[in-house]
């Protein structure tokens, strides 16, 4: 991609040596989890991440995803010293040109809700605020504090059947679950009630053994929270701790009587993609 309003380059897709770079400023980012690894970054990652060669050295990258006709900027990340001078904007606008050009008609993201600099660029082109979610990490025994989960459930992994309904029970961005379905690195499941199998809202979860946290995560009521995650438990064998993203304040507020621990707040954030500039 080149910058229609300059002469400086714009975005390239990623290469193999790029890792060392992506590693770099993906700590910037201020997260919990480590930069995935190389074996990671070569079997998928590299192929949906683009930088932006700065003056000295990677002045910026980005990663995304393809949901439907939703673009989802997974990450974006400008070098320290290169902040402040329209590198992210610029960012931004190439991606917009780039899911264009595969059909996206929208666009969404995650940003903490106190990253003033990154909610300042989102707002500019056209984002709003949606739901804020929280990741707790929680371990077996914080379960305890929720109400027992409904003995006739059932924990049924999702089949192709299922994402529609999935997606409008839970006000997913459509695309979004055929998305992962397609991800080895995800493990879709959802309740099942085999009284009323017809009835699609009881709850959801996507189960990413790597990284041991459960996102998307919905469920109908904490009872059915606590039957997800005893199953996520129980499918993530010998993991003391996991990690779930969920926006249910009344699951929140349990969850943080029992003593897990609030380790991320996120912000999601969509919009029209812009019209080409
Ligand atoms: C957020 C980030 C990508 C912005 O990149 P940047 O290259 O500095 O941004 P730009 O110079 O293109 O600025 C674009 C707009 O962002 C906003 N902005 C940028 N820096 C800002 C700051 N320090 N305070 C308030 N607003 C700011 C402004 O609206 C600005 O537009 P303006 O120049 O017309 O006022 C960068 O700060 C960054 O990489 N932060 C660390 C990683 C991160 O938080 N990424 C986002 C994760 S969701």
């Amino acid at each position: 991609m080149r910058d229609a309003h300059s002469e400086a380059p714009g975005l390239r897709p990623a290469r193999v040596e790029d890792h060392a770079d992506f590693v770099r400023l993906f700590g910037e980012l201020g997260v919990e989890e480590s930069p995935p690894p190389l074996d990671v970054w070569v079997s998928d990652l590299v192929k949906r991440a683009f930088f932006l060669d700065g003056t000295a050295g990677a002045g910026a990258y980005a990663l995304v995803d393809v949901l439907g006709e939703t673009g989802y900027v997974v990450n974006l990340v400008v070098a320290p010293d290169q902040r402040g001078r329209g590198l992210g904007r610029k960012v931004m606008r190439e991606l917009a040109t780039w899911f264009r050009a595969r059909g996206c008609r929208e666009w969404m993201l995650y940003v903490k809700p106190d990253n003033e600099p990154a909610l300042a660029l989102y707002g500019a082109v056209g984002m709003k605020a949606g739901r804020l979610e929280t990741t707790w990490r929680l371990s077996r025994d914080h379960l305890e504090a929720l109400p027992l989960a409904p003995a006739e459930l059932e924990v049924v992994p999702v089949a192709g059947a299922d994402l529609a309904p999935l997606t409008q029970a839970f006000g997913l961005v459509p695309g979004k679950l055929a998305r992962f379905a397609t991800q080895s690195t995800h493990r879709l499941r959802r309740l099942r009630d085999p009284e009323h199998p017809e009835v699609a809202g009881l709850g959801l979860m996507d189960v990413r053994p790597q990284a041991r946290v459960l996102t998307p995560f919905f469920a109908a009521t904490p009872a059915h929270a606590r039957a997800l995650l005893e199953a996520a438990f129980l499918e993530l064998g010998g993991a003391q701790e996991l990690r779930v993203v969920t926006g249910d304040s009344e699951l929140g507020s349990l969850l943080s009587d029992a003593g897990a621990r609030a380790v991320l707040r996120t912000l999601a954030m969509r919009g029209p993609l812009p019209d080409p500039q």
